[in-house]
């Protein structure tokens, strides 16, 4: 399974990054307003840390307008993806940008009769958000099962990015059921590392060498 961090954050992304851990990175207008930089700037800087798949979002909303947009930002690196909206002038963006040899995320997938039409419309990511389904009730992760099954069925391309991911349990089921690449934030990541057993199993260790160090 691939990892991306879901983040604009340069520090967490070198942080992760020097683990060997990041495939690539996801990026959205929320995460890049945080930063206080420009997205171009941003973007163009995560390219310099990251050597995949760098997704930059698109502002507008018109077809034409997301073309135009997403031909500049392919632009800024050859890793970025153009990650648009799923919506008719988005689908129909993607297919435009596809034809134009140009990587597209298609984004805030909630269901999977969404994800058929993105990978029909040319997406080399979709991207379903299985936080914000978990969070009005629904099960995100039943999302994921019925794309995987549907894309295998016709053996689409597309690769499902597993978005709003809000724990570790939501990495460890979607690696299961087979999706391509977990999109991880920062926190999520964090969490995935830690486990108090090995924290306490260090403790002991270091603990059992002090101790014989003394009766030496
Ligand atoms: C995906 O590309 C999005 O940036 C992200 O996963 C959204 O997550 P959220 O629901 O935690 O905002």
């Amino acid at each position: 399974m691939k990892f991306f961090l879901d983040s604009a954050d340069l520090g967490e992304i070198r942080r992760y990054a020097e683990m060997g851990l990041l495939d690539g990175i996801t990026t959205n207008p929320s995460l890049v307003a945080k930063t206080g930089k420009s997205r171009e700037e941003v973007i163009a800087a995560i390219c310099e840390i990251v050597d995949g798949p760098i997704s930059a979002e698109v502002i507008a909303v018109d077809r034409k307008e997301m073309v135009a947009e997403g031909m500049r930002l392919a632009q800024i690196h050859k890793n970025v993806t153009v990650k648009v909206p799923l919506t008719p002038d988005g689908l129909a963006a993607c297919r435009d940008l596809a034809r134009n040899h140009v990587k597209v995320n298609v984004t805030l997938c909630f269901s999977p009769v969404q994800a058929l039409l993105a990978a029909k419309a040319g997406a080399t990511f979709i991207s379903p958000f299985i936080g914000r389904l978990d969070d009005i009730g629904m099960t995100g992760l039943e999302l994921i099962a019925d794309i995987r099954e549907i894309y295998d069925n016709y053996g689409f391309p597309t690769e499902i990015l597993v978005a709003s991911i809000r724990s570790p349990d939501h990495v460890r089921v979607a690696a299961k059921i087979g999706a391509d690449v977990a999109t991880v934030p920062p926190a999520v990541m964090g969490q995935l590392i830690k486990h108090p057993l090995t924290d306490l199993g260090l403790e002991k260790f270091l603990a059992d060498h002090r101790a014989a160090g003394k009766a030496r």
